[in-house]
């Protein structure tokens, strides 16, 4: 078998309680430019060396049975870069889809995407998303969700948008009721997000999902990301109480 799951007993070998593993952990997975520049190297390169740390942390993921992963590949925002980088991340993220897409399948992820759809997006890579989103769709051991084009308050803006299109009454708009319009109503709200690279910002993700979650700034660069990272993380997220506005 492909990326066994870890046992109880081996868990627990690795200080992690099997009973409280996160159910969905989120990613901005910050500083490949930084890690690249520190090294005299393109930006460009540091996405590259991002991508493999990205798909080591999804095999601790699958390790340690956590169900959802979400990552930060392209926010709404990264339009503002230069040119040649937006172009760049495009085609990154177009092959990145391309070259992990049956690893991926092959180890039972589900693959899924956030994000506005019908703004600034190439149709091709649309085309990309919904290849692997089809290939994928039966898969149930982890759901990976890409982020791309994605912002919060568009999310949060394109949600009231399809609530009003519906004709929703006023008084039946709740918060689950509104969880309904968001871009994947099936995601469970993110118990642990984590920023590299020493921000200590959330940059407009997951504004809605995230109100509750827990949350760990780490100062390393995304590329330096490893398993240890991922257990360390779940082990720094068990020694935290979540009280949800209780006491
Ligand atoms: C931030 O670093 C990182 C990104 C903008 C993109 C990261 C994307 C990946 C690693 C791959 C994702 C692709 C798929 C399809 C899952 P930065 O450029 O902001 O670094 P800096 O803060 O040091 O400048």
């Amino acid at each position: 078998m492909i990326t066994p799951r870890f046992t109880r007993a081996a868990l627990e070998e690795l200080g992690i309680d099997p009973d409280a593993v996160p159910r969905h952990v989120a990613l901005v997975m910050d500083g490949n430019g930084r890690w690249a520049q520190q090294r005299g190297l393109k930006r460009t390169e540091g996405h590259l060396r991002g991508e493999d740390a990205l798909f080591e942390c999804v095999e601790a993921a699958l390790e340690l049975g956590v169900e959802w992963i979400t990552v930060y590949a392209f926010s709404t925002e990264n339009w503002k870069r230069p040119k040649a980088e937006v172009k760049f991340l495009i085609n990154f993220n177009r092959e990145t889809i391309r070259r992990r897409r049956d690893e991926l399948h092959a180890r039972g992820v589900r693959i899924r995407f956030i994000g506005r759809r019908n703004w600034r997006v190439p149709k091709s890579l649309l085309r990309d998303m919904e290849a692997a989103t089809e290939l994928t769709e039966r898969n149930r051991r982890l759901t990976f969700t890409i982020a791309f084009n994605y912002g919060g308050r568009a999310e949060i803006i394109d949600a009231v948008r399809v609530a009003l299109a519906d004709g929703i009454e006023p008084d039946r708009l709740d918060e689950r009721s509104f969880g309904r319009y968001l871009y994947d109503p099936e995601m469970p709200d993110p118990d642990l997000v984590v920023r590299t690279s020493g921000e200590n910002r959330l940059s407009n993700f997951l504004l809605w999902q995230a109100a509750y979650s827990e949350f760990l700034f780490l100062d390393i660069l995304w590329p330096d990301f490893t398993r240890q990272t991922l257990y360390e993380a779940v082990r720094e997220f068990q020694r935290r109480s979540r009280r949800f506005g209780g006491i």
